[in-house]
């Protein structure tokens, strides 16, 4: 079994719940507020690491309160913290998030994920081997995701990545990835297409969540892995899940369909409990 190498964003989200959407100029009453580590990056690798050992993060935070906060919360949770950097003068990321209607709005400011570049990043991966998997997110720069995907085809570790948020993404790059997660719509922008037929010419490397009812998948017909219904509390971090599962089921060998069938269930348990990292599973409640 190998590493997982999780390269991407720590921040803090910053929470609001309400039961009005404000119009523009408008001002409305929430009903509670609350502070909570986040980040894509930091979400998928507490997933993983309370699912696996093992799980390396490679980011950085901001020379602030947070920036504390988050890197405490990584170690707690079985994250090796030992390539994160904290970057001076800098704040840490934030996310300002919006639950309404059971569903979240998600608006994040970068600040010291802006510094997860090519050059800090590199030379920390020439400690991982041949069959490791490193799992990445769009809320780094580009350049980065690049430059790693380029290093890890020469050094033949596997990538995954999820492409979230949106952002066009260089063919090149999709073609050398292992697999690709994103959700239904993410993958409708990124293919300009229907999500079956972009599976169709992406066999066993896109897989495509489609929250509650599951995800899908191609491998000589198309393979839907049904989801696990759950009472829904908050759905912010249940794509984090999903990818920090899916990465360790693929990295215990299990077989593609078996991998969705466990990160649906990961997924499933975190939309249980408040907050992105609130209710992610633990090994003993998958099994
Ligand atoms: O995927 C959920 C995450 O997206 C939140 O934790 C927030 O930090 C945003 O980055």
């Amino acid at each position: 079994m190998g590493n997982i190498i999780v390269i991407g964003s720590a921040s803090i989200d910053l929470v609001v719940k309400t039961e009005i959407i404000p119009e523009a100029g408008e001002t409305v009453m929430g009903t509670s507020f609350f502070t909570t580590p986040g980040g894509k990056g930091a979400n998928q690798a507490v997933a993983a690491a309370r699912l696996s050992d093992q799980v390396y993060m490679i980011g950085a935070v901001g020379d602030d309160d947070y920036g504390q906060q988050i890197l405490n919360n990584l170690k707690a949770n079985n994250v090796d913290t030992q390539f994160m950097d904290i970057i001076d003068n800098e704040s840490s990321g934030t996310a300002h998030i919006t639950l309404y209607d059971d569903d979240n709005r998600i608006i994040v400011v970068p600040a010291a994920n802006q510094y997860v570049t090519a050059d800090s990043v590199l030379p920390k991966l020439t400690q991982f081997q041949a069959g490791d998997i490193i799992l990445m997110q769009h809320e780094i720069p580009e350049e980065t995701i690049e430059a790693v995907v380029e290093f890890a085809i020469e050094h033949q570790i596997k990538v995954m990545l999820n492409p979230a948020p949106y952002r066009k993404l260089k063919q090149e790059i999709l073609d050398k990835v292992t697999w690709l997660t994103p959700n239904d719509t993410e993958s409708q922008l990124l293919f300009n297409d229907e999500v079956d037929s972009a599976l169709q010419k992406y066999p066993k490397k896109l897989i495509v969540t489609k929250g509650a009812e599951g995800a899908v998948f191609f491998d000589e017909r198309l393979q839907k892995v049904a989801g696990f219904k759950k009472e829904v509390v908050d759905t912010t971090g249940a794509g984090d899940t999903f990818n920090g599962a899916l990465a360790v089921a693929l990295n215990d060998n299990k077989t593609l369909e078996d991998a969705v069938n466990f990160a649906n269930l990961a997924g499933s348990f975190s939309v249980t409990g408040l907050g992105a990292q609130g209710a992610m599973p633990h090994r003993k409640d998958l099994d």
